[in-house]
């Protein structure tokens, strides 16, 4: 094995275990040490890699050819476009998180499919990967309710930790190894500006390496402005520099009403205390007693369940029972350019996502399959003794069978109308 202890003490931070708090700071800080290079460095880097091209590639401006203004971003953007990294050749994060669709699937499928031959199918739905810088690490209020992490399980605490699943995952671009993801790396046409940014032996020891891959993912998804644009028409409203036309108005009137929709009390609409305009996530978990999606292959076996955050390898408090079958609130924001809505893609369209909210428990046999003729199979994706753990006492849901629900078929349209405000422009 080569120097291996070094790589260790730096690197595991980027591995970040989980519930390990210091891990975001100690993969930044790193991060930084290696983002400092001067000109003698730069010089020396362009010195290497003229001998390792052919003297005419580095008399022109070839992509190639040595600039000072790259960045980790930079980096970032290369490798998360990058097919190369990926065993099927066909596979990078862009393919899955479309940056023509608010950078989440560009499908309708319940999951999507990757692996050497892309024929092994995923178990989620893709979430839209915007929005997310400001997701605090997984840890619980004062009264208990979880909330931060990534994924709809809050499985990892940083993007860069969170890289490795995609990369790595059998699923999904399917690599064995880190290793092998270095071997690619090292491949691709832009290795020598990742050694220009992270150091010029940067790409030579794997763990080194692979921390700086995420490092530079994550680069990318918090500092480009692709990730967050705020650039809709609900922002513009906040701004003052666009008026909501009337559905849109009594829209966002019921979506903030604590007795009719409530969506605000998990998805926020209010300009942040600091001033900046609003997620649409509180970053908190729930579970919803969504109908269980057939369409997922995992779902054939009827002992498979996706349990969500009580499942997602954390320990401690994550891992308790009563955490079971709830997933993370994500952000509202260009929910109007989505497919397919919640974490098992069981939900076709937006309509059908708000009806579900207020119709759940007063028109159940919309939703949910009925057992042996007559009793209606609620919160079907879910075992019995996890019942207890879906919401029914907030707004919008509860009611009996029956009972009219939170709200009428004009004011889910009121509220679709709003959602339809915060699609990015
Ligand atoms: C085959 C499809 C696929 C590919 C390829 C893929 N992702 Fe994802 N991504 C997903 C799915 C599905 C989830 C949700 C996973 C979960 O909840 O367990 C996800 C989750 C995420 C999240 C967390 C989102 C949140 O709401 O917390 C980030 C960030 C992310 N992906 C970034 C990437 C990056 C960077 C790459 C490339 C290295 C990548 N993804 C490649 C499907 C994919
Ligand atoms: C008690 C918290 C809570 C309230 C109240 C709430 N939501 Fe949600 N919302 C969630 C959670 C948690 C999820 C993700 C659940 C999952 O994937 O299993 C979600 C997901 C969604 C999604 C799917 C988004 C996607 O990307 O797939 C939509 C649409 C949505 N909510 C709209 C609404 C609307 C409209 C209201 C009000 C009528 C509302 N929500 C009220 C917690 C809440």
């Amino acid at each position: 094995m080569m120097s291996l202890a070094r790589s260790t003490l730096h690197v595991n931070s980027a591995a970040n275990p989980p519930d390990t708090p210091i891990g975001r700071f100690t993969a930044l800080n790193m991060f930084s040490s290696y983002t400092r290079f001067d000109v003698i460095d730069v010089m020396r880097s362009a010195v290497i890699v003229c001998l390792f091209l052919f003297l005419s590639a580095c008399q022109k401006p070839a992509a190639t050819s040595i600039t000072t203004d790259m960045s980790a971003a930079d980096i970032g953007e290369m490798i998360f476009h990058d097919v190369s990294l990926s065993v099927s050749g066909k596979q990078s994060c862009a393919s899955c998180h479309s940056p023509q669709h608010a950078h989440a699937q560009p499908n309708a499928l319940a999951v999507q499919w990757g692996g050497p031959l892309l024929n092994q199918p995923g178990t989620r739905a893709v979430p839209s990967i915007r929005y997310l810088a400001d997701t605090p690490p997984l840890g619980f209020d004062a009264e208990g309710t979880p909330y931060g992490g990534f994924n709809h399980d809050g499985s990892v605490d940083t993007f860069a930790a969170q890289a490795e699943r995609p990369l790595l995952a059998a699923n999904e671009m399917a690599n064995l190894t880190r290793e092998a993801v270095v071997e690619k790396l090292r491949k691709a046409d832009y290795a020598p500006r990742f050694r220009q940014v992270f150091g010029e032996t940067s790409l030579d020891q794997v763990d080194t390496a692979f921390a700086m891959l995420g490092l530079a993912l994550e680069r990318y998804q918090r500092d480009s402005a692709e990730f967050h644009p705020f650039s809709s028409k609900y922002d513009a409203f906040l701004a003052g520099k666009a008026q909501l036309n009337a559905a849109e108005t009594r829209g966002l009137q019921l979506f903030n009403n604590e007795k009719k929709g409530n969506c605000a009390a998990c998805h926020p609409s209010a300009t942040r205390e600091d001033g900046r305009p609003p997620l649409f996530t509180d970053f908190t978990y729930d579970a919803l007693g969504l109908p269980r999606n057939t369409a997922i292959p995992a779902n054939a076996n009827p002992s498979y369940v996706d349990l969500g955050l009580c499942k997602s390898g954390r320990s401690g408090r994550a891992s308790q029972d009563g955490n079971c079958g709830k997933f993370k609130v994500p952000t509202l924001r260009n929910v109007a350019t989505r497919q397919v809505f919640f974490h098992n893609g069981q939900i076709k369209n937006l309509r059908d996502a708000v009806a579900f909210y207020v119709r759940r428990d007063t028109q159940p046999e919309d939703w949910y399959p009925r057992q042996t003729g007559k009793v209606i199979a609620k919160f079907n994706d879910l075992p019995a003794k996890y019942h207890v753990n879906v919401n029914v006492e907030e707004v919008p849901y509860g009611g009996k069978r029956g009972d009219k629900p939170a709200l009428g078929e004009q004011e889910i349209d009121d509220v679709i109308a709003f959602l339809r405000t915060l699609t990015d422009q």
